[in-house]
């Protein structure tokens, strides 16, 4: 089984994919650790512990992130894609359960150090939090097996912006931390995610399960239904986060290309885009003044199967 720890910011689609690695038998999830994002942190922990609740599954201990970005304010969610709840302004208990008296990144460095080069980090939310990992852990990037991140758009446009991704405009600093770091990482971004589209159809199907997470995942679909109908005139969602765990489960599934990747962090208009470089010679020696010089490749996904991907969601 593979050892992982997702990272991440619940949110519709990040509790679909939690529902999706919560039935994957491939995967040991050693924890959830959270962040803002789609909402606050104190939000998106507690819809973490609601999954966990609703799927029997609360000895995967919930370990709360930080609340705002390295060097910038929290900009306060996007209630208008997942509710002010970040769940789709659904009338809902808040969970019965605690957070884990240890940080997200805390709780990150543990288990890394415990199971050297066994851990993966799947990261579905903003990536300040690993940032602060490789920040207050100096070295811990060599412990690590992978890191999976949704996140970023190489070689198509944002969502967020005409430039950029919401979970790399949430921080762009951590996120060129993160995507410098020498460590393994791979990037599952809008050039993929947005090629998987669940239709209405295959929505209701699973709203059909008699499973008590599917259904109460399933409450949580209309809103973000909603959203995508009025601003992308579709019939369906993205499913942005269950496709980076589908990833970590069936890589065959995925083209890739190999790029160092920069991320734009000066206030103009591309604030937050993901630049990958345009080949091997962007890595000659002498010239200095490359932005992509000495940082390492990234595994960008560059295509899909999306209806294989579907089906198994
Ligand atoms: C990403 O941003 C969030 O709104 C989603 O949960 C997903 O992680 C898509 O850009
Ligand atoms: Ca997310």
């Amino acid at each position: 089984m593979k050892k992982i720890i997702i990272d991440t910011d619940p949110g519709i689609d990040d509790g679909m994919a939690i529902q999706l690695a919560l039935h994957s038998p491939e995967l040991d999830i050693l924890g959830l650790t959270t962040i803002f994002g789609n909402a606050s942190v104190n939000i998106t922990t507690d819809n973490a512990m609601r999954l966990l609740e609703i799927a029997d599954r609360t000895n995967i201990p919930v370990c709360k992130g930080t609340d705002k970005p390295l060097k910038r304010p929290f900009a306060g969610g996007v209630p208008q894609v997942h509710g002010e709840d970040g769940k789709g302004n659904i009338e809902h208990p808040e969970s019965k359960l605690k957070p884990d008296p240890r940080s997200a990144h805390e709780f990150m460095a543990e288990q890394i150090k415990s199971h050297p080069g066994r851990v993966t980090i799947l990261a579905i939310g903003p990536l300040t939090n690993l940032a602060l990992l490789l920040q207050e852990y100096p070295g811990i990037e060599e412990l690590v097996e992978e890191i999976v991140i949704m996140g970023g758009n190489a070689f198509c446009p944002g969502n967020a912006t005409p430039a950029a991704e919401a979970n790399i405009l949430s921080d762009p600093e951590a996120a060129d931390i993160v995507l410098g770091a020498n460590w393994k990482v791979h990037m599952i971004g809008l050039d993929v995610t947005h090629k998987v589209l669940m239709t209405s159809e295959q929505l209701d199907r699973i709203a059909n399960t008699e499973s008590p997470l599917n259904q109460y995942v399933s409450t949580t679909f209309h809103f973000y239904r909603d959203f995508f109908k009025k601003v992308d005139q579709i019939d369906g969602i993205y499913v942005h986060d269950s496709t980076a765990v589908v990833y970590v489960l069936k890589r065959a599934l995925f083209e890739t290309k190999d790029f160092p990747v920069k991320v734009e962090t000066t206030n103009s208009i591309s604030l937050g885009k993901t630049w990958p470089s345009m080949g091997e010679s962007d890595h000659e020696d002498g010239n200095e003044l490359l932005p992509w010089k000495n940082r390492p490749k990234v595994t960008i996904s560059v295509d899909v199967d999306a209806n294989t991907v579907l089906q198994l969601i």
